[in-house]
């Protein structure tokens, strides 16, 4: 998530910024960010770091300014009117494991940050692609010849994303997706960003949503209608880098992706609690495809313990603008009404202790229902 520092955060923050003195040529290159739809500026890599500190988004179009944001038709799908498959899932939820969540949020923050250009950021990859190849060794037991595959989609920078298929019997595609890096703003490439729920939470949870459906044998076999991927993006914080690179090349391929679901910040619960509400999963409405959101308040109420509410996060908030801006369906659901969303993000605080894991497993699902209803659903 993109989100402003405090203020006494920024000013603590001068003399650390001293810190980080890369290459001249780096510093300044320029970038094309758009701020959006069709508002666009020149910025360096430093400037970028200053918007966000400012709460502002953006995504890096640099590479990608042959895409008019305000031209993009994004395709029309006919998704479900009716939940169909509690048959199926129910069983899956009991699976969903808090404590798996816990211990493998721990490893992924022991990475001193996951910044897209650090090599703990490029390490941190490596780890999170070598439990998706254990999940999948692991899946099946004897009986079942599993399909699912998992790839390192890599890119100009050093750290990979990272893409799990489960193919089914169409090539229509169902995704669920979280971004993998963290950031320090103050101090990027060798600063400490535990990121734990930006955007820890949010990998972590769909890492887990992959175990539990694969231990469905239909899925882990190959049978479901459609084919159902897991993507973990890189360089989110840098401007949507990754899964720009993803569903540009996705576009150029001609891939039929149906729906994407965004899943980033996904453990946080205090400021709603504080604020004296009760615990929530926060549907963004703006920036998002209508029909898909409403299909996920859908999903929600069949398989969730907690309620949706409405929430906006702005242009470029996160990686579902991506999909968005190369004409696929994308949806995004958050841990909270946003304003009640974790403050600790992009430095130091974001720590393990103050995610809540039984969320995390709302959160998770969520996004099993969500790829097991789609993936199954005929006719998209
Ligand atoms: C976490 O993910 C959300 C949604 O994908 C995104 O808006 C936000 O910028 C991410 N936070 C960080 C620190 O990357
Ligand atoms: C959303 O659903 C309505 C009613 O089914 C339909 O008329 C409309 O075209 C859909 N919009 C999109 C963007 O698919
Ligand atoms: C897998 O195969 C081994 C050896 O044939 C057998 O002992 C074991 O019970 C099997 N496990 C499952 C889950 O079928």
């Amino acid at each position: 998530m993109k989100f402003s520092l405090t203020l006494s955060a920024l000013a603590a923050s001068t003399a650390v910024t001293a810190l980080y003195i890369p290459e001249p040529a780096v510093r300044q290159r320029l970038y094309t960010v758009e701020l959006a739809p069709g508002e666009t500026q020149q910025v360096t890599e430093d400037q970028k770091w200053e918007l966000l500190a400012q709460g502002k988004h953006f995504i890096d179009i640099t590479d990608y300014q042959h895409i008019d944001s305000r031209r993009v038709a994004v395709a029309k799908v006919a998704f479900p009117a009716d939940i169909t498959q509690q048959g199926a899932v129910k069983p899956l939820l009991t699976k969903l494991s808090a404590d798996n969540m816990n211990k493998n949020l721990q490893k992924y923050t022991s990475f001193n940050n996951r910044y897209y250009k650090s090599a703990t950021g490029k390490e941190a990859s490596e780890w999170l692609l070598s439990q998706v190849h254990g999940i999948i060794s692991g899946a099946g037991g004897n009986s079942t010849r599993v399909a699912a595959s998992v790839d390192p989609f890599p890119h100009s920078w050093l750290q990979s994303s990272i893409i799990a298929t489960i193919p089914g019997k169409s090539s229509k595609t169902i995704i669920v997706g979280a971004h993998l890096d963290s950031i320090n703003l103050r101090n990027p490439t060798f600063g400490r960003a535990p990121g734990a729920d930006d955007n820890g939470s949010g990998s972590m949870t769909i890492l887990e949503t992959f175990k539990a459906l694969l231990s469905d044998p239909t899925v882990a076999s190959g049978q479901a209608p459609n084919t159902i991927e897991f993507q973990w993006y890189a360089g989110e914080e840098a401007g949507l880098l990754g899964s720009q690179a993803i569903f540009a090349q996705y576009k150029k391929d001609g891939r039929d992706v149906k729906a994407m679901l965004n899943q980033d910040m996904t453990g946080f619960v205090k400021g709603t609690l504080e604020a004296g509400q009760k615990e929530v999963l926060g549907v963004v409405t703006d920036n998002v495809d209508k029909n898909l959101t409403a299909f996920i308040k859908k999903v929600i109420a069949a398989y969730c313990a907690i309620p949706a509410i409405d929430t906006r996060c702005g242009y470029a908030c996160s990686d579902h603008a991506s999909a968005n801006r190369n004409g696929y369906p994308s949806a995004f659901v958050i841990e909270s009404a946003m304003e009640y969303s974790s403050e600790l993000i992009h430095g130091t605080t974001d720590t393990i202790d103050t995610v809540n894991f039984e969320h995390m497993v709302e959160h998770a699902k969520m996004a099993l229902g969500f790829v097991y209803e789609l993936g199954f659903a005929q006719g998209l």
